[in-house]
């Protein structure tokens, strides 16, 4: 145990929301909200996805930070605390594997980011002049195993350099001067996206629901991509909330962050769905639709270096506020549990880290091949990035769907039994109201806790496994989960908004009577 020194503290309230919502905001909302809900129909997906967030992903955002302010701890000291000597260490344990894992490929996404904002000036982005073009470049872009590895690098050293001036020097304040920033670029970039001839298709697609889209891999997409935006199941929210002191109020963080987050997400989806068609192109472009369709319509635009060095400067700024806070959550545990000095932890988990996500920047590359798949002799998805089942996946996609998709969801379903049914209840209800002293939702919250995340993470995740058998070779069990799913559906809506009712009606909350 360290003394604390190397643990740090928020400096301010604003920070601490800035710093969250900087690690919420990142390459889900921009490159993989776009590219998912591309792929699952536009609007349909939206709506899931934002019932996942509201009705799970802010319930679980908020839990995570009570574990963690109440315990002052890393992830798994976190749970150790509150259940001594017990397995619930292992929650933890598998957020630290998850963040780890997760950073490891994240940063090799980055690292293309980063590429592009740097090349974007040079008008080398917006000189792509066709999807044929910009898909070579891209292409030559990811599958080079010294640029990938190089850029790879090179964010992994910007994340650890931030990380290792510590909490308020250096992750907070990084998030305090690049977050109003993106802010300021996403909103240019929106009216840009809108105000082009032909914008009307694009925008027809976020806001008309197409339901025949709907089936059991995009709820599953759906929810898994609700923990991933949020950074929530692997103890991010934990590690950032046991930097909080008493006078912040909770859910009204959880709730702003949340909210945040979603706006700038559907934000990213005006930028870009907007311009896309109206330049007429396809949505379903897969992973590389940022990469290779954008480059494109920035080249049809008048100024389009200048956008595109907007964009993939906010792009990046995204990125690194989000990387800053997964190197965090595995630094912490080093720090806090191992005793190591807050320089020691930084550099070699983030060499260990660089080093784990070599295997990914070389599986978009000439090891692509190297899949499940292939060896099985299955056909290959679309290439190296944008494939479902874990039959054919490369080690990139294998991870990535592993974590996102597995391990955050576990991690959630896990921190919503803690805290709506193991944690002593009087216990969490008073770590919530120090802060928030009028908050009136706690039935709701504890409810949605117990009920409703591990139901409906439980059915999505049986349905995800069940969904991995390619419906080619066994369809009777897709059958069976088409079935399956629809029955799902019905009783989650019904049981949430019997939660819903029961909690709103049966209060046990009385405000007037706590503790100012
Ligand atoms: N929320 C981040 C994003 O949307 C990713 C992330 C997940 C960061 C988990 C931290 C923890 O890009």
């Amino acid at each position: 145990m360290t003394d604390g020194a190397d643990r740090g503290q928020w400096g301010s309230r604003l920070g601490f929301l800035l710093a969250a919502a900087g690690s919420a905001i990142g390459l889900g909302n921009i490159w993989r909200f776009t590219y998912i809900m591309g792929e699952n129909g536009g609007a349909a997906f939206i709506l899931v996805y934002v019932a996942c967030i509201i009705l799970i992903g802010v319930p679980v955002f908020l839990a995570e930070l009570v574990i963690g302010r109440h315990t002052q701890l890393n992830a798994v000291g976190a749970f150790e605390a509150i259940k001594p000597r017990s397995w619930w260490k292992w929650v933890g344990a598998m957020g630290v594997l998850a963040g780890a894992l997760l950073l490891s490929f994240y940063s090799v996404v980055a690292g293309w980011v980063m590429a592009y904002a740097l090349r974007s000036p040079l008008g080398t982005i917006s000189g792509l002049a066709s999807p044929e073009e910009s898909g070579a470049y891209f292409e030559q872009l990811s599958t080079s195993p010294t640029q990938s590895l190089l850029f790879h690098a090179a964010f992994m050293i910007l994340t650890m350099v931030i990380v290792a001036r510590g909490v308020r020097g250096g992750i907070e304040k990084a998030s305090k001067i690049m977050m109003p920033i993106l802010f300021g670029l996403l909103a240019l970039l929106v009216v840009r996206g809108l105000l082009l001839p032909g914008a009307g298709a694009g925008i027809e697609f976020m806001l008309r629901p197409d339901f025949s889209a709907l089936n059991p891999t995009v709820v599953l997409t759906a929810m898994g991509h609700a923990f991933f935006t949020l950074s929530v199941g692997m103890g991010a929210m934990i590690t950032y909330g046991s930097y909080l002191s008493s006078e912040n109020n909770l859910p009204m963080a959880s709730l702003q962050v949340a909210f945040m987050d979603t706006l700038i997400a559907i934000a990213a989806g005006f930028a870009i769905f907007p311009a896309l068609f109206a330049f007429g192109m396809e949505p379903s472009e897969g992973a590389g639709l940022v990469f290779v369709t954008l480059p494109v319509v920035f080249h049809q635009m008048t100024g389009g270096a200048l956008f595109a060095t907007m964009f993939f400067a906010l792009f990046l700024m995204a990125a690194l506020t989000s990387s800053i806070s997964l190197l965090e959550v595995v630094a912490a545990y080093f720090i806090d549990e191992r005793g190591w000095s807050r320089g020691r932890s930084v550099w070699i988990v983030g060499g260990a880290i660089f080093v784990m996500g070599i295997p990914a920047a070389l599986a978009a590359g000439p090891w692509a091949s190297w899949s499940v798949a292939g060896m099985l002799g299955a056909t290959e998805g679309q290439g190296a990035l944008g494939s479902v089942h874990i039959f054919q996946l490369n080690w990139f996609d294998l991870i990535s769907h592993i974590v996102s998709d597995y391990m955050l969801p576990i991690g959630g379903f896990f921190v919503c039994l803690l805290v709506g049914w193991f944690w002593d209840r009087a216990a969490v209800e008073t770590e919530v109201r120090i802060g928030a002293p009028a908050f009136k939702a706690m039935n709701l919250w504890v409810n949605l806790l117990r009920w409703v995340g591990p139901l409906v993470i439980g059915q999505v995740l049986a349905l995800g496994i069940l969904a991995e058998f390619p419906a080619q070779y066994f369809p009777r069990l897709a059958g069976a989960v088409d079935t399956l799913h629809t029955w799902f559906i019905g009783l989650d809506i019904l049981v949430a908004l019997a939660v819903i009712v029961v909690s709103l009606f049966t209060g046990t909350d009385r405000p007037d009577q706590q503790p100012a």
